[in-house]
Order: C-alpha cells, then structure tokens, then sequence
C-alpha cells in the first residue's frame, strides 16, 4: 500500500542519526513544566490503552526513550523500537540513569518494514508517523505490529491546528510560502532543515487518519489534544511557560482537540 512515498532516498534516516538532532528536541520539547506534562499524560494514556502493571508495550519509535522510561516506571515491560542507532543509544543510556533498563528491550528496526517477529497487545508511537516519508508504509507497519484486539495510539500532528493556521496565515501576509509543500492525501507535508539533514514532517488530516486505519482493520476508540501548541519552541526562555502552562490546561480540560497542535488518538484493532 506505499504508494504515496515522498521519500528522498539517502536523506530521510540521517536525521535521526546526527546528535544534534536529539539536542535540539531536548530543548524544544523537555523545559521543566513540560516534563511535568508528560510525567501526567504518559501513565494516563497507558491506562486508558487497558494497561497495568507488568503488561507489555511496544514503544515505536522510541527516540531517546523518554516515553519508554515513563512506560517502565509505570509497570509495563516496553519493547523500545527506533530506526536509528543514535537514538538507541541514548534511549540505553537514559534507561540506566532511571535504573530502569532490566523493564526495557530495545530493538532497532523500520516501521516501514518491521521485522520484529512477533505482534503486541498494545503498540503507541508518539510523534513518529508524521516524520516518515512514506506514511503509508508506516502506518501498513505499525498495523501490522498489532495484535487482533489490540490497541493502538498515535500521537500526530494536526493540519487543522490553531498553530498551523497561524503559521499559514502569517506566512500569506509576509509573502514567506512554505519552501517545500507537499500535500499528500494524508495531510499537509513539509521538508524543514535540521542541522545539516532534512527532517520530513506531515500534519495529519483527521479524518483521513482515520479512514487509512480503519481500510487496516482498526476502530477509533477516542481522540484528545496532546500539545495544543507547538509554538513554545520558538519562543525565549520564560514566554515559553504561559504556553506550556495553557497546553497542560487544554490537555486536562481535553477541550479543543481538533484545533490542537498534536492530537493523542486511540485505536482498537478489530478482533
Ligand atoms: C520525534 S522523534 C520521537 C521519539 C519519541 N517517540 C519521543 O516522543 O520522544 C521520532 C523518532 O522516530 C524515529 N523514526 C523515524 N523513522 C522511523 C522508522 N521508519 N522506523 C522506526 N523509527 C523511525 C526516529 O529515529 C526518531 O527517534
């Protein structure tokens, strides 16, 4: 089903694997009141997937391990999955800072073809998608990685955001167009520079996610906002914090969702 691949070959995976990359999202996403956020929301999206204590997950896509960390702490056993070998290696440090390595497999693999030899209960991929070119081929991946009656949570970015909006809306009136658009008929596309490598970053169109799950056998089961702004990471030191403080907010409050930057949306696969 890849037939919507925008990939550039040789380009797509460097990204991941260059330091500077995770520096600069430690930055822009781990300030303080955002940790705080994450420590909060993390445990409560395992436990509205069904999960507890001693239960397995799939982190996929895994990163420096952040979220699989807070997985473990939480109880599960997490099998961490990414693409790349810097990441991993992060993920592993970061795992034994928690002392928390012996509840954490890590494997590395490509979503867009896993070859993990085996399906899990319960997968999330949070903020993962929307960096793989060919979202297709991911999204045949993650399914495939779930178990009949498993669940599923994605967290993505939205191309209906208030964010988004603003952005497209400033750019219009300062004659500043997107570089390198590209609409697919899963969202909104764009190319952004990192470092020396370019980082691919599709916003989602909701229901259009939802109709690609649904043709790979999966239910929507709920949605809420994750990030209603991504907006912090641009801006200096403390006006940064009244953003955070209003995305926790919104996250608590789960108002706003179809105008949030990110969107936390939970999926049943079909028995
Ligand atoms: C924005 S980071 C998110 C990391 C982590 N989930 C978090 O929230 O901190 C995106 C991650 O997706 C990984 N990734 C990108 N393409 C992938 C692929 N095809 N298969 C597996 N992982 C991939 C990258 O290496 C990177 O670690």
């Amino acid at each position: 089903m890849s037939n919507d691949s925008n990939a550039v070959p040789g380009t797509e995976a460097a990204v991941f694997n260059q330091e500077g990359t995770v520096k600069t999202w430690d930055d822009d996403y781990y300030h303080p009141i955002a940790i705080k956020y994450y420590d909060a929301a993390i445990p409560q999206m395992l436990k509205e997937m069904g999960l507890s204590s001693g239960d397995r997950v799939l982190d996929a896509g895994c990163g420096p391990g952040v979220h699989s960390i807070r997985a473990a702490a939480y109880g599960c056993k997490v099998t961490a999955m990414d693409l790349s070998s810097t990441m991993l290696r992060h993920a592993a440090s970061r795992a034994k800072a928690a002392s928390l390595e012996d509840r954490i497999e890590f494997r590395q693999g490509d979503l867009t073809k896993p070859d993990l030899g085996e399906q899990f209960g319960a997968v999330f991929s949070w903020g993962v998608v929307i960096h793989v070119p060919d979202t297709e081929a991911a999204l045949d991946g993650l399914a495939s990685l779930v178990a009949p009656g498993g669940r599923l949570t994605l967290q993505v970015m939205n191309d209906r955001s208030f964010d988004y909006r603003f952005e497209k809306l400033l750019r219009k009136l300062l004659r500043r167009p997107f570089a390198e658009l590209v609409e697919t008929k899963l969202g909104s596309g764009n190319w952004y520079q990192l470092g020396d490598e370019r980082l691919w970053v599709l916003r989602f169109n909701m229901g259009a996610l939802d109709k690609a799950m649904k043709s790979r056998g999966f239910s929507l089961v709920s949605r809420r906002p994750a990030e209603f702004s991504e907006f912090q990471r641009r801006l200096p030191g403390a006006l940064r914090r009244p953003v955070l403080h209003l995305n926790t907010l919104i996250y608590r409050l789960r108002i706003l969702t179809g105008l949030s930057a990110t969107q936390m949306i939970f999926y049943s696969r079909d028995a």
